[in-house]
């Protein structure tokens, strides 16, 4: 899968990017998903941790578990969630016993995984018969706002290399439906599939820019990858295709959401 190693990276850097949109999204995904209080639940590909905070404050920390392959996330995690069971570990071999869960979720992963298909068994395999399975992912393609806007800046600057990153061309599960069927395909039942939109607010041009150069994610992988002049081509063509002038903004950012019940 394209880009999973761009999340070795720092929290810090993270948290500026697309985590902006993390406690809002991790909100709606726990509406969609219907966690209760009294479940326990798993965060697969837990990142820093926004899906994990939002679970543990529904739940409690001892209902929360959370994985993520990534050591620097994992550690970033862990001191943010104190009581919460986080592993380093990816999807395609949770740590966890059959039926370990009553709601398992990944926000923003399925896209980054190895093996998307060994990810989804994998998520149903440690949730108990009943129980939920829930994700969503960016619509690259359309209305994640801030990221469609870098790869059609990207484009202008470096074509053929940007065209072969653009993460609304590259990523697989981000189309419409498509979680729903991969979903169908798992076996998992009653499936349902919507959409989620999440804020995200900006002191300025530059506090949106500043994380990228670090690498971070496969935007900023590829923004650091360019020439300096090149780099701030690129910075000039995206705040033009946002229409950022000077001062605070905010952006919106859709992702497409699914969830489906474990048969038995
Ligand atoms: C865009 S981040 C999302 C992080 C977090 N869920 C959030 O909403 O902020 C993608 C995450 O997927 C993780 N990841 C990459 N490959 C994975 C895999 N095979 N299994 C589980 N997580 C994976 C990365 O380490 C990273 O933390």
């Amino acid at each position: 899968m394209p880009g999973a190693e761009t999340f070795r990276a720092s929290a810090d850097a993270y948290d500026r990017f697309v985590g902006r949109y993390g406690p809002q999204l991790a909100t709606a995904l726990i509406g969609f998903a219907g966690v209760e209080p009294g479940m326990r639940a798993l965060d697969v590909g837990c990142g820093p941790g926004a899906l994990t905070a939002m679970l543990v404050e529904r739940l409690g920390a001892a209902r929360v578990s959370a994985a993520d392959p990534s050591a620097p996330f994992v550690d970033a995690c862990r001191a943010r969630l104190p009581g919460v069971d986080v592993v380093e570990a990816g999807a395609e071999a949770l740590p966890f016993a059959d039926d370990a869960f009553d709601a398992t979720a990944s926000q923003l992963v399925i896209n980054f995984m190895r093996d998307g298909e060994a990810g989804v068994r994998e998520m149903a395999r440690v949730t108990r018969p009943g129980g939920v399975v829930a994700s969503c992912v960016w619509d690259y393609a359309g209305e994640m706002t801030l990221l469609r806007a870098f790869w059609d800046a990207a484009r202008e600057i470096d074509p053929e290399r940007a065209a072969a990153a653009d993460e609304g061309v590259v990523m697989r599960w981000c189309a419409e439906g498509e979680l729903a069927d991969l979903w169908r395909a798992t076996g998992l039942g009653s499936v349902r599939f919507g959409s989620l939109v999440a804020s995200a607010k900006y002191a300025d041009f530059e506090d949106l820019w500043s994380p990228l150069p670090t690498g971070v994610a496969p935007a900023g992988a590829f923004c650091k990858s360019l020439e300096e002049d090149d780099r701030g081509t690129l910075r000039d063509a995206f705040r033009r295709r946002l229409g950022i002038g000077e001062g605070p903004f905010e952006l919106t950012a859709r992702a497409w959401a699914v969830a489906g019940t474990v048969p038995g």
